[in-house]
């Protein structure tokens, strides 16, 4: 066996709360309902759990919004309730991570509240981004950036004494100011906030926007992401993260934190550092392709590679999550890039979408997210193969980017819906009988409950599980490295090997995914898995593992 750290090869479960499962009744998913499938995730195989905010929060981007960190929102239960679902995964044996975001925070923070009343040139207003507008009576905004969400990124208050006055900075929607982390005190409190949880236990975090702490306010372009510096090597988010994991390192029992980042290379390497934060999520894996583009697939693969020699930093591998349309649609879709795919109005779903050939696909694509060194990612629902919902009715959507962006774009609750536990009919034992979900869900969907496929050895479900557990007998499936075969034209193919002298004797396995229209031969070897039946050749649409020594 090796020393590595248990989350550089962990599988981790996103748990999205309000959609897990319902513990109180109510239609929204909470803590207490995650307690009460804990056992489902140890029979699915994860080691990890990470669950999206359920801090206090106004709700206005579902939990993205914080305005008490160190508190839980009533609509997901307790303190109380989360020391009791940590303790119930711990005695288990999974470990708990939870979101932190320290981009910004919700409006209704008193920190924000005391700047606002506070005015122009107050030390509270320094703990946020303020800046006077332009034009004659500052009616116009510092600069032309415009939020992630849709709409400018600057909003107008009104001062104390009634006059309309500054503006302040969001990245994302009004209601979710960005703090200035160029001032000690808000880094002073998020030491505090990573303490509160790290004292309760909690074995690591997800860094929201991880990217985006440092801005360049001046910046007056139109691409929203510029006025972040990214990619500067000084840039003081290096003292930001090398102070937090200061924080981290000073408890025991490897307790870690994965950003969320996007970008390119040279954005990579100046963010993740082994003195920094441990993991970063593999975006361009997720997003960069069609289906049969071998090419950007086996780049997206590269870069996490070339990032692990590099800066010493493990890859993770994901393609799903709360912020994307799920993989199964995504990868039924004929024309859509799966990473540009967005619904929009009155085009509620691609039609060229078929859920038949996307789930084969999904099926294939888990083959390839599972073999891969490092840690993955599974988002909840995920293993049960739900495709995305892009036909909600308009008056029940409630991503603020529908608003946001005057109804143009649709924005996530697609990939958010409850998930289906059992029964033939919703709310699928997520919640009561006769309880209204907090989004609906689909009438058909009790063949893809957690009831309906732990029957069936062919089920998605069962394919996870029999992947996980092959995954945690073969460490050739988890670290090591991942040799490039020969491979004809829209396949991947690489084989898998533990680092010398890491577990002598461990299986070598090849894996191959076929993303191409024609069969390919298998390698002589016993088949570990295959995402459908396989004989000596590997049908389109299809993943093998083939263990070949
Ligand atoms: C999260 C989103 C959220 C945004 C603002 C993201 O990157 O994943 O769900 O809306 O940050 O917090």
């Amino acid at each position: 066996m090796t020393n590595a750290p248990w989350w550089s090869q962990a599988v981790f479960y996103q748990i999205y709360p309000r959609s897990f499962a319902d513990g109180n009744g109510d239609g929204t998913g909470d803590l207490a309902g995650i307690s009460s499938r804990l056992d489902y995730l140890v029979e699915l195989g994860v080691d990890a759990i990470w669950i999206s905010p359920f801090q206090r929060s106004p709700q206005v981007d579902h939990g993205y919004d914080i305005s008490d960190h160190c508190d839980v929102d009533p609509l997901f239960g307790t303190l109380a309730d989360f020391d009791s679902m940590l303790a119930g995964a711990h005695e288990r044996g999974l470990r708990v991570t939870i979101d932190m975001v320290p981009n910004h925070s919700s409006d209704q923070h008193p920190w924000f509240q005391r700047a606002l009343a506070s005015g122009p040139g107050s030390p509270e207003r320094e703990l946020y981004v303020f800046r006077d507008g332009l034009g004659e009576h500052g009616e116009l905004p510092p600069t032309n950036v415009a939020s992630l969400f849709g709409g400018p990124a600057w909003t107008r208050v009104t001062e104390p004494d009634g006059q309309p006055g500054q503006w302040y900075f969001h990245l994302f929607a009004a209601q979710q100011p960005d703090w200035n982390w160029g001032n000690e005190a808000v880094l002073e409190e998020f030491r505090r906030v990573f303490r509160f949880w790290l004292d309760r236990g909690v074995d690591g975090f997800r860094i929201d926007a991880g990217d985006a702490l440092i801005k360049h306010p001046a910046y007056r372009g139109d691409d929203p992401l510029m006025p972040l510096i990214r990619k500067d090597p000084n840039s003081p988010v290096h003292r930001i993260y090398r102070e937090l994991r200061k924080v981290m390192d000073s408890y025991p029992g490897e307790r870690m934190a994965v950003l969320e980042m996007g970008g390119d290379r040279e954005v990579l390497t100046s963010l993740v550092r082994p003195d920094e934060m441990h993991l970063y999520f593999n975006f361009p894996f997720m997003h960069s392709r069609e289906w049969d583009d071998d090419k950007t697939l086996a780049e997206a693969i590269d870069l996490a590679l070339w990032m692990r020699g590099s800066t010493g930093t493990p890859p993770t591998w994901v393609t799903d999550n709360h912020d994307t349309p799920r993989s199964v649609t995504r990868y039924g879709s004929h024309v859509q890039l799966a990473g540009d795919y967005v619904p929009t109005t009155g085009d509620p779903a691609p039609p060229t979408t078929d859920l038949t050939l996307g789930t084969r696909r999904a099926r294939a694509m888990a083959l390839a997210l599972l073999s891969l060194p490092g840690a993955a990612y599974i988002y909840n629902g995920q293993e049960l193969g739900l495709p995305n919902v892009d036909d909600l009715p308009e008056e029940l959507l409630q991503d603020p980017v529908w608003e946001r962006t005057g109804h143009q774009e649709r924005g996530r609750d697609g990939c958010r819906i409850p998930l289906p536990w059992g029964g033939a009919e919703p709310p699928y034992e997520f919640s009561p009988t006769g309880t209204s979900t907090w989004l609906p869900q689909p009438t058909d969907w009790a063949p893809r409950s957690v009831a309906a496929q732990r029957g069936d050895p062919d089920s998605m479900l069962a394919r996870y599980r029999h992947l996980l557990a092959l995954r945690r007998a073969h460490p050739a499936l988890r670290t090591g490295a991942v040799t490039w075969l020969p491979r004809p034209p829209h396949t991947i193919g690489y084989e898998r090997t533990c680092f010398a002298g890491e577990h002598p004797g461990a299986a070598v396995i090849e894996v191959w995914l076929n993303l191409g229209t024609t069969p390919i031969a298998l390698p002589s070897g016993e088949i570990l898995a295959s995402s459908a039946p396989v004989t000596d050749t590997l049908p389109a649409d299809t993943a093998a593992w083939v263990r070949t020594r």
